[in-house]
């Protein structure tokens, strides 16, 4: 590192073997303590900790310089570095046996008092943000921010080794298909025209791919316009990668040494090649596409034994294209009427019309509203089905499997966190292969792309396409899921037009729209495009469980509160008249 004139030395790299060495710190006083006149002020900079020692005996002008200073005040020492006395080592810090009494000082910058102390756990987030540039000298989002950093760098350190080219792709385009809402930029000189934020490099990513880059990643800003959770942010950051001549196993294979490398940047060891699960078979385990697998708790089918019963309502259900799937809580038999009925309004909560149970006493017997439904026989089916024994309960959802898969998957997550199912020192990763290719929306009335509308269906399944059989085409997807967290998706791609043109008509797109939003796209499709293939990772979600943090805020310089807002800038902010004319835009947000 180029040392300079105001630091020749971190505070925090300095120990028994710098002894006797004149060196230069900058850095803030952190903490300042008067000891019977004698001042003790840690130095603190990004590498840690320095102690400083002025005593009017022994450094009179020094000390009185020292005695202006205040916490956070900006110094300069400059003196030579000596062991501490025995008895005063502080085992707390690496360099807890040092310190240093400064032959001259210098105060940089002055601060006023802070409003918030810097060490203080129980500070509101919303404090936090507001002073964002504050909150980041803590040793915690420093911490988190140099593991990002690490991260990026193994990431790319990896790629970079494995022949990908970082291409930056731009961030003024015409429009992203993944799903979530735009965000718009008005146009100043094409008049009524907007430009859209990326919401991923999805479609530029393809076309490297068409112009031959053949490995392409980039460290990519991503921004949808979307409800926000603890998990996801307006704009956010991908590992982005696209692959030629390439097919699922090679991404795969690829993905799998990067997440090993960017593991390890966190000391985390992970040996690939992952588990694969099919999309249907992590529905129908765990009712979830990113399943928790730290923990059992899998998910039954009993709908079979349903179907022989007279537990007509069910059986409606099921004859309607319904499915039921059921959860066992063993030692659950104990639960009160109450903690089944919270339990109940909890699935409720989730979407249930309703949650049955059945509770299976110590002495053998069962008690349940609905064995007047079912025969002895039956009862003792679904006993087996859901290897139930002596002193459990079982929980089960009839309803759409959507529903039904939405709602069993939560109440699992639930049970495997109250019971303190989850082992946290696990790692576990896995591949979610096999998506359904379309997935039916009753918002829109229609279907939609699961992915997104560039994913290859399954060869297998053209037929099914044509047919217009949706709800059976399978596409070429993949997502790679860590501790029940999706960590990133991808696909195989179409490369051929035609094929493109058939997903565009499934999804309801005319001829006109598909032409008008993604003609270049088709159009570039048929100048020689290799077979291609990609994924990215969600860096921000990567760093953030790898920090062992709940929300990716704490892993993200400056991020956005939930209601989308900067909390230090006040961003988003209004635009005088003047820009909006110039815009040729009209503000309707005062009349409302
Ligand atoms: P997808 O939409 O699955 O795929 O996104 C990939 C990963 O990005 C992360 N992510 C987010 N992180 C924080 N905030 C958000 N709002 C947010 N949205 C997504 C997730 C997710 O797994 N172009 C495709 C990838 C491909 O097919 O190559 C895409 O963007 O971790
Ligand atoms: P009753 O209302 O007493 O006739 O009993 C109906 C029983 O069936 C109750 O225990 C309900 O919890 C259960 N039940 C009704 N609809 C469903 C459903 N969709 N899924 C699971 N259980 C149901």
């Amino acid at each position: 590192m180029i040392r300079t004139k105001m630091k020749s030395h971190n505070c925090g790299e300095l120990n028994l073997s710098n002894v006797g060495e004149e060196v230069t710190l900058s850095g803030w006083a952190s903490t300042i303590r008067d000891l019977g006149g004698i001042l003790f002020v840690e130095l603190r900079d990004r590498s840690g900790f320095f102690q400083i020692v002025t005593n009017p005996q022994i450094n009179p002008d020094v000390h009185k310089i020292m005695e202006k200073v205040r916490s956070e005040y900006v110094i300069t020492v400059k003196g030579k570095v000596t062991r501490r006395p025995e008895e005063t080592y502080n085992e707390k810090y690496p360099t807890g046996q040092v310190e240093m009494y400064p032959e001259s000082i210098e105060i940089l910058s002055t601060s006023k008092v802070l409003p918030f102390v810097l060490d203080d756990e129980n500070v509101s987030e919303d404090v936090r943000l507001k002073y964002r540039y504050l909150d980041i000298r803590r040793e915690s989002m420093l911490k988190n921010l140099k593991l990002r950093h690490e991260i990026c760098q193994a990431a790319r350190s990896y790629l970079n080794g494995e022949e990908f080219m970082e291409v930056e792709t731009p961030i003024l385009i015409k429009t992203t298909p993944e799903g979530a809402r735009d965000y718009l930029v008005p146009s100043r000189v094409q008049e009524g025209k907007f430009y859209a934020l990326p919401q991923s490099p999805q479609i530029f990513k393809q076309l490297l791919m068409v112009g031959g880059i053949e490995r392409y990643y980039q460290i990519a800003k991503c921004f949808r316009d979307e409800d926000l959770r603890a998990d996801r942010q307006p704009e956010f950051t991908q590992i982005d990668l696209e692959m030629s001549f390439v097919e699922q196993d090679d991404v795969i294979k690829t993905v799998e040494g990067l997440i090993k490398a960017t593991f390890k940047a966190a000391g985390v060891e992970v040996n690939p090649p992952f588990t694969r699960i099919t999309w249907q078979e992590a529905m129908d385990r765990f009712g979830s596409d990113k399943p928790d697998t730290r923990f059992g708790l899998e998910l039954f089918d009993i709908g079979d034994i349903i179907l022989q019963s007279n537990f007509e309502i069910v059986k409606k259900t099921l004859e309607n294209g319904g499915i039921v799937r059921g959860i066992r809580i063993p030692g659950g038999a104990k639960y009160s009427r109450k903690d089944i009925d919270d339990i109940t309004k909890l699935a409720v909560s989730f979407g249930a019309k309703a949650l049955a149970n059945i509770i299976y006493n110590e002495d053998g017997t069962a008690k349940s509203p609905v064995l007047k439904f079912v025969t002895e026989e039956q009862a003792k089916a679904i006993q087996e089905r859901a290897q139930a024994e002596a002193g459990d309960i079982i929980f089960f959802v009839a309803d759409k499997p959507k529903l039904v898969y939405d709602i069993m998957g939560r109440l699992r997550l639930h049970f495997g966190k109250s019971l303190n199912l989850i082992d946290e020192s696990k790692h576990n990763l896995l591949w979610v292969v096999d998506f359904p290719m379309f997935e039916w929306s009753d918002e829109e009335n229609r279907f939609m792309a699961m992915h997104h509308p560039f994913t290859s269906p399954c060869i297998e399944d053209l037929d099914k396409l044509k047919a217009g059989d949706l709800g059976n085409v399978k596409s070429i997807a993949y997502d790679i899921v860590y501790n029940g967290t999706e960590l990133g998706g991808g696909s195989v791609r179409i490369h051929s037009s035609e094929v493109q043109s058939e997903i565009f008509k499934a999804l309801g797109l005319t001829q006109e729209e598909a032409e008008e939003k993604f003609g270049f796209m088709v159009n570039a499709l048929q100048y020689g495009t290799p077979p291609h293939a990609g994924l990215a990772i969600g860096l921000d979600r990567l760093v953030a469980l790898l920090c062992r943090t709940e929300s990716i805020r704490d892993v993200i310089a400056f991020p956005k509160n939930s209601g989308a807002k900067c909390l230090m800038s006040d961003a988003p902010g209004e635009a005088s008249l003047q820009q909006l004319r110039e815009l040729h835009l009209k503000s309707t947000a005062h009349t409302k």
